[in-house]
């Protein structure tokens, strides 16, 4: 995988910082690492008017306060505190194509364990990373012989990267049988989520999603696609366990999620959905979700923070 590029400004603690000064002490990185949770953001380029638009930038947000409170963190941030953060830290390094945002909030200890100071560092970085919608990307996916994490042991619903072990096994295990992602199942053998995205499958031309008590993290960009889906489309959204046979009978299938954003899914198991090639609907849905994550599409303009390049 090519590395990403790092924009040279971060955000630390409240200030704008150049990355290079960014250390911090190497005996942190198990205890950071552990009690660490973040969040995923992307900012796409409007062709026409050349402005960055911010996606759903306070969804994230309060997912990253939801996910601070819940490990317990305390932290000395508003949202508004963060949104401005954000907004300032891309003006700063100005770019001037599509690039990803993600904040970490992390504690420190001086031993290796459990308790940490209670206290959260935050940091804010910037990078590149091209988007792929309208690019003919698919996935051939497969169910992952490991189990989803659990609200009551590691909950999904918080964006931690301790949770993300899960997700590697799965990845990993994927990539290794020659897929390219993998779907995730609950202990109670329903359908989860990927590694790092949700889905949703069509049946009858209705879109189908595991619910959020199906071991799934609160996707903004599931949220988003289901009113996109209702509102712009006129489709009937579901939301309700979903059983694993039911992949392999679905019409079709895709992912959702900041960073795959919408990738159709083709085959599952080796198993063709459709004709083996995106559906209909799914199309649609990528089409949409293209034009208003832009700014092509006028319509939610609250889902969108517009930064004009200097
Ligand atoms: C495990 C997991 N599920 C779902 C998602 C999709 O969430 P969102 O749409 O908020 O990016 C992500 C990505 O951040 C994820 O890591």
């Amino acid at each position: 995988m090519a590395e990403s590029y790092i924009f040279p400004t971060i955000w630390w603690d409240g200030k704008l910082t150049p990355l290079e000064n960014a250390t911090m002490n190497v005996t942190q990185i198990g205890t950071a690492s552990v009690s660490s949770v973040f969040e995923g953001i992307r900012a796409y380029l409007n062709p026409n008017t050349n402005e960055l638009n911010v996606f759903q930038l306070d969804a994230h947000l309060k997912r990253f306060l939801q996910s601070l409170r819940l490990v317990r963190l305390e932290h000395d941030f508003s949202l508004q505190d963060l949104h401005d953060a954000v907004v300032a830290l891309v003006r700063e390094n100005n770019p001037e194509r599509d690039v990803y945002i993600r904040p970490f909030g992390y504690a420190e200890s001086r031993t290796f364990g459990a308790a940490t100071d209670p206290h959260a560092h935050v940091v804010i970085h910037v990078t590149d990373w091209d988007s792929k919608l309208k690019t003919d990307s698919v996935s051939h996916s497969c169910v992952s012989s490991w189990t989803r994490l659990t609200d009551n042991q590691m909950s999904p619903r918080v964006k931690a990267s301790a949770n993300y072990l899960n997700s590697r096994y799965a990845n990993e295990e994927a990539k290794r049988n020659g897929y390219d992602h993998a779907i995730l199942l609950t202990p109670q053998g329903k359908v989860a989520e990927g590694p790092g995205m949700c889905l949703m499958i069509v049946r009858n031309g209705k879109l189908i999603t595991p619910s959020i008590t199906s071991g799934i993290l609160e996707s903004v960009t599931r949220e988003s696609v289901m009113q996109l889906a209702r509102e712009a489309l006129e489709l009937p959204v579901i939301e309700r366990e979903v059983d694993r046979t039911e992949l392999y009978t679905a019409d079709e299938a895709f992912f959702c999620g900041t960073g795959i954003e919408i990738t159709p899914i083709v085959s599952i198991d080796r198993m063709k959905l459709g004709n083996g090639d995106p559906g209909e609907i799914t199309q649609r849905v990528l089409n949409c979700y293209h034009d208003v994550v832009r700014g092509i599409e006028p319509r939610y303009e609250e889902w969108r923070t517009v930064i004009s390049n200097e």
